[in-house]
């Protein structure tokens, strides 16, 4: 009877310890879920469920709830205080993870929501796994007060203190405004989901007060937007699903810490397969453009390259791809716009891109076809100056395997900049198609020539004649192998079996920078 007794008084334990937890899985009850439903939204649950493998999310702070009195929040006191933390695996490896329930209280960051997403990323930092937060929050609780940017500028440092040590991945799936948007804007990789998410500093109403421009929140701070015009997304997702599985194949190229190497995925690519074709990729006029992207996808293991900021500056292409089953991170002109110029933006993207990359251990594959830097009053104005020494500093301090095969044009400080032997290449290589000039033969003819061209019988037959020679003595690439400022000529359809052959031998590569608290990148 005793026995029974006691049987009785600990099913009640249990039994309130399951309606807790049922109740946390409620968030803002069915009509907020509906709601986020009828927007094209996920709720934080489905979305943790479908981004982690599957039965490995283990949920942390479930009966966490904020204890404020201010503004009535005392009348609603909702478990988990609108984020959902916890940890899981992803491919089999260790993440941690937060989703901001916007059911739950608008998903709004305040004392106990920041300090539930703190808890996983110090966990994330001692254990060495990457950090993934599904944003989708109304901001800074309003009833909180300063208390809400107190709790944001703890995420702030945790960001910036993880930086470089283990990957951070946002996904932006709802409002992100005002200050919130500079935690995601510290982590690695942003992606956002198309007409459901926006992230600005301020908001279309403010912007129309000051600057009188009428636009909406997705014109102003939408997917496209930042995606194409300010660079802040990485990605664009159609949906809350696909925005996920850009996680998961992200993932499976990084490794989850600074200490670790990125993932080998073996693959039956054979690693010595020969492409005729690219024996023909480059056009027989230098002006003529062609698409890089067809180069790195033929070179790739399985022709498959994971292009990230695929449409900001898409003149310069960054992304991964597998080498022999290694992962590698790929930086290359693309010919096909604005002939493959260096601008401004194409070197804050690359130069970022390359830094990711040696944070992590992630070989840097360089493809070179370019011109030059942009030159006009916009750009110098703007400041290519500054800007451009961001990626040849980023290129300089790099110390992964870093490989170069320059396929058409190197000219100018565009060759040194674009990983170069003279700035710690390990293998660069050209292809017989390949220029090595400080410019292209008419800029440097009406330099060198002015005078005999202006003087001369026909100045335009004698300028082409002059171009001619030019081009027969510089254009190529013997020069400089000449110099062994690059390893090898070769043949382009050995290049995959050479670029392979080439990070096999870079593996245990060995290289360090001085002793310093950190460098001054031009920022
Ligand atoms: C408290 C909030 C909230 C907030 C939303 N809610 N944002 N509660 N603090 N910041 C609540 C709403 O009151 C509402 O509660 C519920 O969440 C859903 O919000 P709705 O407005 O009904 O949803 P929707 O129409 O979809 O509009 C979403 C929204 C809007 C555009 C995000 O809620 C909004 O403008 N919120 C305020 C945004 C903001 O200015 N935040 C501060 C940004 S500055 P009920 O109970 O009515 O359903 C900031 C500074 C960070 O964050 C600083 C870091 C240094």
């Amino acid at each position: 009877m005793e026995i029974m007794s006691d049987k009785h008084i600990i099913d009640s334990k249990i039994e309130k310890l399951r309606v807790l937890k049922e109740k946390a899985k409620q968030g803002g009850g069915p009509s907020r879920v509906d709601a986020q439903h009828v927007k094209g939204k996920l709720t934080a649950r489905e979305r943790l469920s479908l981004l982690t493998d599957k039965g490995t999310f283990r949920e942390i702070d479930a009966l966490v709830h904020h204890h404020s009195t201010q503004l009535g929040l005392d009348k609603t006191v909702p478990l988990g205080d609108g984020v959902v933390t916890g940890f899981a695996e992803v491919l089999g490896k260790k993440v941690y993870v937060f989703s901001q329930d916007f059911t739950v209280l608008g998903g709004s960051l305040a004392e106990m929501h920041g300090r539930k997403i703190c808890k996983i990323m110090d966990m994330a930092m001692k254990t060495g796994a990457p950090v993934i937060g599904l944003n989708d929050s109304g901001g800074a609780r309003v009833q909180e007060g300063v208390i809400s940017l107190g709790a944001y500028a703890e995420i702030f440092l945790r960001n910036t203190m993880a930086s470089g040590v283990v990957p951070q991945i946002s996904v932006i799936m709802g409002p992100c405004a005002g200050g919130a948007v500079y935690s995601p804007a510290i982590t690695d990789f942003i992606i956002m989901v198309e007409n459901t998410s926006y992230m600005f500093v301020t908001g279309p109403k403010v912007v129309k007060t000051v600057t009188h421009e009428d636009l909406s929140s997705e014109e102003l701070g939408g997917a496209f937007a930042h995606a194409s015009k300010s660079g802040v997304a990485h990605f664009v997702a159609k949906n809350d699903m696909e925005a996920l599985e850009i996680v998961r194949t992200l993932l499976s190229y990084i490794p989850s810490n600074n200490a670790e190497e990125p993932p080998f995925v073996p693959n039956d690519d054979p690693t010595d397969r020969i492409d005729e074709e690219l024996n023909y990729s480059i056009p027989a006029n230098p002006n003529q453009p062609y698409d890089m992207r067809d180069i790195i996808t033929k070179v790739a293991d399985l022709n498959v390259f994971f292009e990230v900021h695929q449409e900001y500056a898409p003149n310069i292409i960054v992304g991964f791809c597998r080498l022999g089953g290694r992962s590698v991170g790929v930086i290359a002109n693309q010919p096909a716009v604005l002939a493959g110029v260096l601008d401004i933006e194409a070197s804050k993207k690359a130069a970022r891109f390359i830094r990711f990359c040696d944070a992590f251990n992630i070989p840097l594959l360089t493809f070179e076809d370019v011109p030059g830097f942009l030159p006009g009053s916009d750009q110098e104005w703007r400041g290519i100056i500054t800007n451009g020494a961001k990626l040849l500093y980023a290129y300089c301090e790099a110390t992964v395997p870093k490989v170069t095969v320059i396929t058409r044009k190197a000219y100018g400080g565009a060759y040194d900049v674009m990983s170069s032997k003279h700035i710690r290449g390990d293998i660069n290589l050209a292809w017989p198609t390949a220029e090595l000039a400080v410019m292209g033969a008419k800029g440097a003819v009406e330099i060198i020539f002015k005078k005999e061209i202006d003087t001369a019988e026909n100045p335009a037959v004698r300028e082409q004649e002059l171009i001619d020679e030019y081009n027969e003595k510089f254009a190529n690439p013997y020069i400089a192998a000449s110099y062994g400022y690059i390893d090898d000529v070769i043949e382009p359809k050995f290049t995959r079996q050479r670029l392979i052959e080439a990070f096999n031998l870079l593996e245990n590569k060995v290289d360090k920078n001085p002793p310093r608290k950190h460098g001054n990148i031009p920022l």
